[in-house]
């Protein structure tokens, strides 16, 4: 951090916060909000005057509640700058007469009450998102008594209480009454590899903190009795297995099988628990001076917000999706956008730095780059047939078209910022979007091919590559079966699939067509999938109008992970596709043929 700061080319921003970013890879602009810090950071010596005589105590953030502040403070000791701050949400002010002690205090006349926030634009090449995590709150799991009892700690608490720089000096009190804790059990996974109480993910972490902690507390403490309840350890990293036996060597045991409830003495403030040792198979029980959950890693609870301004996904647990999980695991949908740390997942320092490293590099190549190269597939407007509709603008997951019925300005698409999904294509009423390389007419055509022989013998599929192309290819490499009715389509992503692929498929005699792609939160393109969802509602609700029952048309969303589950929904869907009969499909052709016919006659004079 202190080097970072001291860098000549690197401007560090604390105390601000992004209200903006527009733009494109090589061509962001970024608006950023500096908040006021009311000392001026350049003259403050961090003498803490100031901070003697205010007279306000606020909980300090830094301690997690275990010590306080004052409303003008050092956030931790060696922040960055090494600045005073003063939080105006605590202070008293100048006005009426509260107070205005720091300021006439301040010999190097640095504070001044009446800063304001100063809105800072920037333009910048690349983006690196490092926006960290947040720490699991226990609140909720009242079996363990995290906020009945006193001596029962989180692990960011424990790990204030012997730190140094902590609130104790470093001396370890347990927080009830003062007194050296003897007897210290630490609880794994709370809030982690859990259904229903906290999150389902391993947070990566805490199984390597709590050995950590316990060689610490061995070390200066060596009398303590130290026992982790778990449900399994895993040391998987490089030189962590080592720690694992060292810390059992000390004496520290580890008992498999998590406690199903903490109760206290009122009287000495100790703390018993029953548990299950599951490798003994008996119930056994535990008094305890102090009990540490060690608590899982969560999502910023504030990082929507970035993320919509970045057109970011997220996966299913909430931290920010990369773009491919093993080949691009910095980038991200957005083109120009990296990841780095607990943004992405949880991981530790050393996988942070490995990942920052990585992210610092891709975003270097986009700065030494004279030019960039983009991939062709990009939408492209034939604004002779745009009406204006503006419903390009709204399924765009990146922003990267704009129109204007108000100000009659047709579509236009900014390239840079296009990702190729195709969801305005598919959208588009009026045919007046197209996308480079994969045109409808292209489509229509393998639609054709695929159809062209005993098509009521064809399992038709649209499948997007990332997810269930990349399924289908997994059965195939695992040597499973799945049905040789299927024909695939490959798309880029399920939103490129138009309602008219589907008819036309219909139309020539398909007894059933499959849509698949990517789960919701795994989808490449930032969302688009969803616009694929609404598009298939619209159309099952069609289908029915005219008289075509709706489940010939299916949705699957998998993973590229799930070469199974595809040859799975393979052969039940080729079973339903066996019960579609010839008179049914021929029903379907005639009701689709009489559909177009009148879709031609009402043009016809809409075009003379
Ligand atoms: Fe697979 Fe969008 S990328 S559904």
């Amino acid at each position: 951090m202190a080097d970072v700061g001291r860098h000549p080319r690197i401007k560090l921003m604390t105390l601000s916060e992004v209200e903006n970013v527009s733009g494109y890879i090589g061509n962001f602009k970024v608006k950023v909000r500096r908040k006021a810090r009311y000392v001026n950071e350049a003259e403050c010596t961090a003498c803490g005057d100031c901070a003697s005589v205010c007279p306000v105590l606020k909980t300090d953030e830094y301690q997690v509640g275990l010590a306080t502040r004052k409303a003008v403070y050092m956030p931790f000791p060696q922040a960055i700058p090494a600045a005073y701050v003063v939080n105006m949400k605590d202070c008293l002010g100048n006005n009426p007469i509260a107070c205005n002690k720091c300021v006439e205090k301040c010999e190097k006349k640095c504070i001044n009450l009446d800063a304001r926030d100063e809105i800072v634009e920037l333009s910048v090449g690349a983006i690196i998102v490092a926006t960290g995590m947040d720490v699991y709150d226990p609140t909720a799991l009242d079996e363990y008594g995290y906020t009945r009892f006193a001596n029962v700690v989180t692990s960011l608490e424990f790990e204030r209480l012997i730190n140094a720089g902590g609130p104790t000096d470093g001396n370890l009190v347990r927080p009830g009454d003062g007194k050296s804790p003897k007897r210290i059990g630490f609880i794994q996974c709370v809030g982690s590899r859990t259904q229903n109480r906290g999150n389902p993910y391993c947070s990566n972490i805490c199984c390597m903190n709590t050995i950590k902690d316990s060689l610490l507390l061995k070390e200066h403490y060596p009398d303590t009795e130290i026992y982790v309840y778990y449900i399994d350890i895993r040391a998987f990293g490089k030189g962590f297995e080592d720690l694992y036996n060292r810390s059992k060597q000390m004496g520290v045991k580890y008992i498999r099988g998590l406690p199903g409830e903490i109760t206290e003495d009122a009287k000495t403030g100790n703390l018993r628990l029953k548990v299950e040792n599951t490798t003994t198979g008996r119930i056994e029980d535990y008094e305890l001076d102090m009990v540490v959950l060690a608590v899982g890693l969560e999502p910023p609870k504030d990082g929507d917000k970035l993320r919509h301004q970045l057109a970011l996904s997220k996966t299913s647990d909430g931290f920010l999706a990369e773009r491919h999980a093993k080949l691009m695991p910095v980038d991200t949908a957005t083109r120009g956008i990296f990841l780095a740390g607990c943004a992405e997942a949880p991981k530790d320092i050393k996988d942070s730095v490995t990942q920052a490293s990585a992210a610092a590099a891709r975003a270097e190549i986009i700065l030494k780059a004279d030019r960039i190269k983009l991939d062709a597939a990009k939408a492209v407007v034939d604004q002779s047939k745009c009406t204006m509709c503006e419903m390009c603008v709204k399924v765009c997951p990146y922003g990267a078209i704009t129109a204007s019925r108000a100000q009659k300005k047709p579509a236009e698409v900014i390239e840079a910022m296009c990702a190729g999904c195709s969801s305005c294509a598919a959208e588009c009423a009026f045919d007046a979007i197209t996308i480079r390389h994969f045109d409808d007419a292209e489509y229509l055509a393998q639609i054709d091919a695929a159809l062209k022989e005993n098509p009521q013998e064809k399992l038709l599929t649209f499948a997007c590559n990332w997810c269930s192309y990349a399924a289908s290819d997994l059965t195939g490499s695992s040597r499973l079966q799945y049905p040789s009715s299927v024909r695939i389509v490959r798309t880029m992503c399920s939103a490129r699939v138009n309602e008219k692929f589907i008819l036309q498929a219909f139309a020539l005699g398909a007894p059933i067509v499959l849509v698949s792609g990517c789960h919701f939160a795994d989808c490449h393109y930032n969302g688009a999938n969803r616009a694929t969802q609404r598009r298939i509602d619209r159309l099952w609700d069609k289908l029915e109008r005219l008289g075509i029952r709706p489940e010939r048309l299916q949705l699957e969303w998998m993973s590229a992970a799930e070469g199974q589950r595809f040859a799975k929904v393979m052969a039940e869907l080729d079973e339903m596709r066996k019960k579609v009969t010839a008179e049914e499909i021929e029903e379907t052709k005639k009701i689709l043929a009489a559909q177009d016919g009148k879709k031609k006659k009402t043009a016809a004079p809409a075009a003379a």
